[in-house]
């Protein structure tokens, strides 16, 4: 069976300085990419950037230059920020490449012909920054609900899109798809939503230019979200490479915001059905992060620039965090405390130093070599059955986006690991010339080992340093996941001894 696996980003406004936000989700996609990687899976990981709209409009002809150019000069700060945070996609996509025009302007003519896209007219309150219609009712104090600035009174002839069609589809198909929306408590909030009935929606804008004209009707420009939502059929080599496409659709997770999981969760699948292409299996929807308890903010200044973290912190240090500290799904907050505590408690005590004296150990009592043991006790055991069980944890919450409770399982690893050490206290055993010191190594080097590949998604580069402090030259990268989940006695690593600290600690200032 092949097994292949399809995840993708939102594509993000090309407007925006790229935040703490964005490299969530990029990096939680990088993650469960590299996850699947390790388990065999032939892994596409698209993101790009959202590059048409009235927004790029406006502020292209601000400085003076064509949105195009404007679009140029912006892209890089996402490219450099995924090179930065160790992003492993395999693609990239920009709305305004040419590949991306001719598969928008298909599915729209195909969904016109099928009935589904008629020329109406709209009037709403229309929010520039977020390019999105409100009604009356939907406004907060005359504001935009979601980004409290002043909407503009719009009306245009516009096509719509037969939304209130696919109320029934949608409904059905989420009721036999229960994980179609994650979490839970975003698949209930889409869930009553369409319950509430849809209404049409309008597809195409003639108030600006900056996107994808309509096939034969050049007044009228593709509505941004049409454009925005359709990457994922490009970004995969749609109408240029059939056979690649085919061997990825249905895409298996859209993780985005909850922020956008309307979009995601209700236009998207209906877009789809129109056209007659299977909807994606996954929709997951995580939480919101603030900074310091407040909301994130140009006006605020506290805009958390993830390059700065990473000069502070360290790439991985970044990355675990944000995944150990808040449950996948739900909202978090970032504060420089937070980090500092998870960084001098989970990585250099339980693992930094757990690793460092492990290592030292075998140098001192086993001339840096790992062999089979050839005396056990019932603690010695235990360490590797509990360890087993663990794994399948970890396991289980990583098939489900559970990043959350399958570090948690890691670390009850490291946990047990380090009773062992000092319950069994090989420094002991050693001085007494008791072979069992052996089986306690051979238990620690492999607890370490192992603990180091499920690492690997959120801290691709220091779990291979933890492997070369363990001797083991290959990379992890490439490591078969089945393989390596058992206790075994390797046969080809270099001698072990004494290392710099992996993860030194944070020094607190005042
Ligand atoms: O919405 N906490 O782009 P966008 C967590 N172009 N995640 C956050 C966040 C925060 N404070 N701020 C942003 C768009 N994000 C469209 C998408 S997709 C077809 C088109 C993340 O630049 C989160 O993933 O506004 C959110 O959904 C996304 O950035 C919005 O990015
Ligand atoms: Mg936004």
């Amino acid at each position: 069976m092949d097994k292949k696996y399809y995840i993708t980003t939102p594509i993000y406004y090309i407007n925006d300085v790229p935040h703490i936000g964005h490299a969530y989700t990029t990096i939680a996609a990088d993650i469960m990419a590299r996850y699947k990687r390790l388990g065999g899976y032939r892994v596409f990981f698209l993101t790009g950037t959202d590059e048409h709209g009235q927004k790029v409009e406006k502020a292209a002809a601000l400085s003076g230059i064509h949105p195009r150019e404007h679009a140029d000069s912006m892209v890089g700060r996402f490219t450099e920020l995924w090179e930065t945070l160790n992003i492993s996609n395999t693609g990239f996509i920009r709305t305004t490449e040419e590949r991306h025009r001719k598969v928008v302007q298909h599915v729209f003519d195909k969904v016109r012909e099928n009935g589904d896209i008629y020329l109406g007219e709209y009037e709403d309150w229309y929010c520039v920054p977020c390019e999105t219609y409100y009604t009356e009712m939907q406004l907060k104090d005359g504001l935009c609900p979601d980004c409290r600035r002043k909407p503009e009174k719009l009306k245009e002839e516009s096509y719509f899109f037969r939304l209130s069609k696919y109320t029934q589809p949608l409904l059905d198909h989420m009721e036999s798809h229960r994980d179609f929306v994650m979490p839970e408590i975003r698949y209930n909030e889409v869930a009553s939503f369409v319950k509430g009935g849809l209404r049409d929606l309008s597809v195409s804008r003639t108030s600006f230019s900056w996107g994808i004209k309509v096939p034969s009707d050049d007044r009228h420009i593709v509505y941004v979200w049409f454009d925005a939502l359709t990457n994922y059929l490009t970004g995969i080599g749609y109408l240029e490479d059939e056979e690649a496409f085919k061997s990825f659709w249905p895409c298996d997770a859209h993780l985005i915001g909850k922020d956008i999981l309307r979009f995601h969760a209700v236009y998207w699948p209906s877009f789809l059905m129109s056209y007659g292409l299977e909807p994606p299996k996954h929709i997951f929807a995580h939480g919101w992060w603030t900074i310091e308890g407040q909301k994130m903010s140009k006006s605020l200044g506290n805009v958390v620039d993830p390059h700065e973290v990473v000069r502070t912190y360290g790439v991985d240090e970044f990355r675990f965090f944000l995944f150990r500290e808040v449950p996948f799904g739900l909202d978090g907050d970032f504060s420089k405390q937070a980090i500092v505590n998870r960084i001098n408690g989970d990585l250099a005590n339980d693992l930094g130093n757990l690793t460092s004296r492990t290592v030292t150990m075998i140098g001192k009592f086993l001339k840096g070599k790992i062999e089979t043991p050839e005396k056990k006790g019932g603690a010695d055991d235990h360490v590797e059955t509990s360890a087993m069980r663990l794994i399948k944890e970890y396991r289980k919450e990583m098939e489900v986006f559970g990043f959350h409770k399958a570090l948690q399982n890691v670390f009850e690893i490291m946990s047990i690991l380090n009773k062992y050490i000092d319950s069994e206290a090989p420094w002991k055993l050693a001085k007494e010339g008791d072979v069992r010191v052996k089986t306690v190594m051979f238990n620690l080097w492999n607890g370490i080992r192992i603990a180091a590949v499920l690492l690997y998604p959120f801290m691709p580069g220091k779990s291979q340093l933890i492997w070369k402090a363990l001797g083991i030259g290959k990379s992890i990268e490439t490591c078969d996941l089945e393989e390596e989940m058992r206790f075994y006695t390797p046969s080809d690593i270099a001698p072990i001894d004494k290392i710099p600290p992996i993860f030194p600690r944070i020094e607190e200032t005042a």
